[in-house]
């Protein structure tokens, strides 16, 4: 049985990937390169194809015995969804359904699904429970909610079980330096410090500091993209162990400020950040954190390796060797 995994050749999926195969499983990418890169799959199995495009889903799945899905594929940058809309709209549900309606074809039933904290909007209260209500402030995060809420529909009328995982801020690199971050435009903190540090983009932007916060910059919930893998390999068993399909968040519980991280980057590298602070940008909340109590209860997930320091040390060690 081979796990398919949809933008695999990307960050959070090269390195779930190599987690994957890390624990045994047959994995086969399925990546358009779009902002994927096929070195980050290495030498593990890849197909390059789109999900716009039916035929070539149908044909893997045709060819291929497909026993789970997982799906990473999509559109990511929160700015770009105000500007362009219609673009996410189209692109994060056509992908999502086409692929859907290839695994209902074939007989697939189990499906990982990467969805976000952005599906959360303002936090009523924090750390976020899975049990907050869903109230996105962007076209991205409600292109993520509708995709969790087409999931639920399609579990009860066609018996797709999922788990959708709201990820928080993923953050770091493969430890062993095989695969990391690499966006573009990179709009994500620890990539653009460390990336600022080697003279590869201006100066860094500090978006408002006047956030209820003690030292006024947003704080956020940091998750070591190693870790994140990891709980995807936990998903995928629990739903191959017919557990029923749910929504779980990945996240530390703990968060740093903007500073915060600009001050731990300046201590991993021994260099002074230049950066400028500028005014918030819109929709951005003052603090983000993941209540990890259903993680760890249903997935027997902890973070491992999710301290600033380590998230910093493996970014460094791959944005020094790979940019
Ligand atoms: N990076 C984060 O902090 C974060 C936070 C929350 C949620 N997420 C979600 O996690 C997932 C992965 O994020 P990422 O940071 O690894 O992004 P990424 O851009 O690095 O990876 C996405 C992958 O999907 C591929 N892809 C996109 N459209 C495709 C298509 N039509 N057909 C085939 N392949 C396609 C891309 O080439 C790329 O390899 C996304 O769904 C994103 O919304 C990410």
């Amino acid at each position: 049985m081979t796990i398919l995994v949809a933008g695999g050749a990307g960050y959070i999926g090269s390195h779930t990937v190599k987690e994957l195969h890390r624990e045994g499983f047959d994995v086969l990418v399925f990546d358009n390169f779009s902002s994927g890169k096929p070195e980050l799959v290495g030498t593990r199995p890849c197909v390059q194809g789109d999900l716009l495009d039916r035929e070539a889903l149908r044909q893997v799945f045709r060819t291929r015995k497909i026993g789970a899905v997982l799906h990473f594929a999509s559109l990511i940058q929160v700015g770009e969804s105000y500007a362009d809309p219609r673009k996410y709209y189209a692109h994060n549900l056509t992908t999502s359904l086409n692929l859907l309606d290839a695994m209902l074809e074939a007989g697939v039933k189990t499906l990982i699904f990467s969805s976000t904290a952005a599906v959360y909007g303002d936090p009523l209260e924090t750390p976020i429970p899975e049990t907050h209500p869903t109230n996105p402030v962007n076209p991205y995060g409600r292109t993520k909610l509708m995709v969790e809420e087409i999931l639920r529909d399609y579990d009860r009328a066609y018996g797709l079980r999922s788990i959708s995982l709201r990820y928080f801020n993923a953050a770091g690199a493969d430890p062993d330096g095989e695969t990391g971050e690499c966006h573009d435009p990179e709009t994500h903190l620890v990539p653009n410090i460390l990336l600022s540090l080697l003279g590869k983009r201006p100066r860094l932007g500090v978006f408002g500091n006047d956030f209820a916060t003690p030292d006024g910059t947003a704080v956020r919930d940091y998750i070591h993209v190693t870790d994140l893998a990891a709980a995807h390999v936990l998903a995928l068993r629990a739903l191959l162990a017919s557990r029923p399909s749910d929504v779980i968040n990945l996240g530390t519980e703990s968060g740093h400020s903007v500073l915060e991280v600009i001050e731990a980057a300046e201590k991993v590298t021994g260099r002074a950040v230049p950066y400028d602070v500028g005014p918030k940008r819109e929709g951005d909340v003052a603090v983000l954190l993941a209540s990890r109590e259903k993680a760890e209860k249903s997935l027997g997930w902890k973070p491992r390796l999710s301290s600033l320091e380590t998230i910093i040390e493996t970014a460094w060690n791959w944005h020094r060797k790979a940019r």
